[in-house]
């Protein structure tokens, strides 16, 4: 990739010496923006462009070309491929527009772009895109109108319109780049080659990306996650299009939406997502301008109540933590505060403080050892001095070398002290909020990075008599499993399932409910019947042996009459599990990242309010209980108002579980665990109920 970003030579493919043309803005770009190498305007037509001397070729140029960027009509794309193949040039750049994202000839077009592109050994950003910054080596490779200042960001981005917009906004707020790089269809250069190339870049500090989708999840995962260990990674995905457009037969599928499987992936490899463009540099400069606090603790301080409270309910709800101020930090502050003052967190100067006041305080609690990061909120009152705090602020940052945020609020009168505390790299928020939200990301990313690795475990299981099951079902042309066979698909990964054998006649139904205990739950067994309840194919709380040959003789009954041609295997007889907690697990195929596995509370929880969580399989331990703590109800299951907890290890064990049966077979195309039922710690989980779907062919 060395030849995007420091190339020493640039061929224009289609350059032009006439105004207005994007084959000009990129000559004039290359011209402007400090490149040092030998540009080379590639043009059949013209002698000399903007005072350089054209070739009607690639292969004319008298010396070699490190990096092309074509700019020629789509039509005219895959001959000067051949040519830059022929020339030996390893680095291109496609501006063109015209191939996959405009129907099914483009699509054509840049298959054969890719072939072309493998056959010639030729890396290609693009095409359809912008082109490429790289501010250390003065390289405009693009037709942006602005080049950034060089600074310590790197960004990615999939659509060139966002990306003209968001280098235009960074030029007028000083925000620097490293590298840029708008890579359109990314028919072979993407967001993995991207990462790789700037993991271990010196100039950049923080990564940035703005996606769409992503061609390969599983490996965007693992890569994300190495480099992530390494610096932020912060992405804005866009498109949260539905999974696709199959018919969705359970819980799971239909909460499933590819939004969530992002959600998941990008939490498991430590990426940080934000949700709009932002967020996304609300994160970005506070990552790039400050170090990451070592703790949670977080003084304020302030010359104003109201925005004080807003800060310290901010930090609440963020989960970061008032620092606690100490004794000799007050005492200090009393010498020079006046009494009305709030000594403690949040610490509040008052309104009439000027600058002496202000950057007294803030020396002074950036000085307690309490303290790991400060917010210093600011509002325009008579006696402030934006200015001459805003110096006192970066002092006082720079001399206790801890992280420092401001929330300058206001208008005109905060303006010249914004931009001095940008050029001493102290981000400014207009908001208090915004500013905790940023102090808060680079804190859990702090302890992300600290966690240790949560390994995959492996538990016992059949996997030959999971295989056998799925190919009997296949023999029979059916790929949703019956009940029984979803059950021994689940048992042969170890999950308990309630006592159940299948009885033919009502002797047999009254004698294995005699020895599997009273009260029991009857079931028709039925390929050809899903719901059977509807059918009365269910009875629970059968007390009895006469009960159970009713109950046996009234089933088949029904059945006859109502489902007169369905398959019908006899009445399963189960122990009814009368105690516990309903909670659901299941499992979807998401497109990008494969299986994704979801948590949830039983009943309404899952169905009205969609309480879920979701994790793309395999995943650890840990991140199983994650899964847990993280829907609204959790409590409920760590045992609220007065409820008796449940056994949380046993759903743990469960969910990771279900990771091992979706990952060993891809063929499981979706899965509900429904109810799982939990008991009290050490009391553990069984599987009330279980519904598979498989694909046609084994996998
Ligand atoms: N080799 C070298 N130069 C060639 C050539 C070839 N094989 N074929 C044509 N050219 C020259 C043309 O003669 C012309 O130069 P001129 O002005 O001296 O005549 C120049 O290349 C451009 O060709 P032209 O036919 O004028 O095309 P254009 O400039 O109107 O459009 C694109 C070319 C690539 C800009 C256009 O096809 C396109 O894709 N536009 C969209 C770009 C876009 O939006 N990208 C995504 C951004 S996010």
């Amino acid at each position: 990739m060395k030849h995007f970003f420091a190339p020493t030579s640039v061929a224009v493919v289609g350059a032009s010496a006439r105004a207005g043309k994007i084959g000009h803005d990129i000559i004039r770009n290359l011209q402007t923006s400090g490149f040092a190498g030998a540009i080379y305007p590639i043009n059949p037509k013209s002698p000399e462009i903007l005072g350089l001397k054209a070739y009607p070729s690639v292969l004319d140029a008298d010396g070699e070309i490190d990096l092309a960027v074509i700019v020629v009509p789509a039509v005219a794309v895959l001959p000067v491929m051949e040519e830059c193949a022929q020339k030996r040039i390893d680095s291109v750049i496609i501006i063109t527009a015209g191939f996959k994202e405009s129907g099914p000839e483009g699509i054509e077009l840049e298959k054969e772009l890719a072939r072309i592109a493998k056959r010639g050994g030729i890396r290609v950003v693009g095409p359809n895109c912008l082109g490429i910054i790289a501010t250390g080596s003065g390289l405009n490779a693009s037709f942006a109108p602005v080049f950034p200042k060089a600074g310590s960001l790197a960004l990615m981005s999939q659509s060139g319109a966002l990306a003209t917009a968001i280098l235009d906004w960074s030029v007028q707020n000083g925000i620097g780049y490293s590298k840029f790089v708008s890579f359109g269809n990314g028919v072979d250069v993407g967001v993995v080659d991207l990462l790789r190339a700037w993991e271990d870049d010196p100039e950049t500090r923080v990564i940035v990306a703005y996606m769409e989708g992503l061609p390969n999840g599983p490996e965007f995962m693992r890569v994300a996650k190495e480099v992530s260990q390494k610096k932020p990674v912060i992405v804005v995905k866009s498109g949260n299009t539905q999974a696709g457009a199959r018919a969705v037969s359970s819980h799971t599928g239909s909460l499933a939406g590819s939004g969530e499987a992002y959600t998941a992936a990008f939490k498991q490899c430590g990426v940080i997502r934000a949700h709009s463009v932002e967020e996304l540099f609300d994160l970005a400069v506070a990552f790039a301008y400050q170090e990451i606090p070592r703790s949670r603790r977080v003084a304020i301080l302030t010359n104003a109540g109201g925005p004080g409270i807003m800060a310290t309910d901010a930090v609440e709800t963020a989960g970061l933590e008032l620092a606690p101020i100490g004794a000799d930090t007050v005492a200090k502050l009393r010498t020079k505060l006046p009494p009305a003052s709030n000594f403690h967190n949040p610490v509040d100067c008052l309104g009439d403080a000027g600058a002496d006041r202000y950057n007294f305080t803030a020396e002074t609690v950036l000085a307690d050892p309490n303290v790991d990061a400060a917010l210093a909120v600011l509002t325009p009152q008579t006696s402030t001095q934006p200015y001459e705090t805003a110096e006192g602020l970066a002092a006082a940052a720079a001399k206790y070398q801890k992280p420092m945020l401001a929330c300058f609020m206001g208008g005109g009168a905060m303006t010249g002290a914004i931009d001095l505390l940008g050029g001493h790299r102290i981000p400014n928020y207009p908001y208090p909020e915004r500013a905790v939200q940023a102090l808060a990301t680079m804190v859990r990313y702090r302890e992300w990075r600290e966690e240790p690795e949560d390994p995959i475990e492996r538990f016992e299981a059949d996997i030959e008599a999971v295989k056998a099951i799925f190919r009997s079902a296949r023999a029979e042309g059916r790929v949703n499993l019956g009940e029984i066979e979803a059950r021994e698909v689940v048992q042969a990964y170890g999950v308990h399932m309630p006592k159940s054998r299948v009885a033919q006649n009502a002797e047999e139904a009254a004698r294995f409910a005699d020895e599997i205990g009273y009260p029991v739950v009857m079931k028709i067994v039925s390929p050809d019947i899903l719901h059977k309840s509807d059918l009365g194919g269910v009875r629970v709380g059968i007390r009895g042996r006469q009960e159970a040959m009713d109950a046996f003789e009234l089933m088949m009954l029904r059945i006859r009459r109502y489902a007169p041609n369905a398959d019908l295997r006899g009445v399963s007889v189960q122990e009814m599990v009368q105690t516990g907690r309903e909670v659901i697990l299941g499992s979807t195929r998401d497109p990008q990242f494969g299986p994704l596995v979801m948590f949830g509370l039983g009943g309404i929880y899952v169905e009205v309010l969609k309480d879920v969580s979701f994790r793309v399989a395999p995943f650890g331990r840990r991140h199983a209980r994650m899964m847990i703590d993280e829907i609204r109800s959790a409590p409920l299951l760590r045992g609220a108002r007065g409820e008796r907890p449940c056994d949380l290890d046993a759903i743990v064990a469960s969910l990771l579980t279900l990771s091992q049966l979706v990952t060993d077979f891809p063929e499981i195309v979706e899965m509900d665990v429904n109810p799982l039922k939990v008991g009290e710690p050490g009391q553990g989980a069984v599987a009330v109920d279980a519904r598979i779907t498989i694909t046609e062919q084994s996998q």
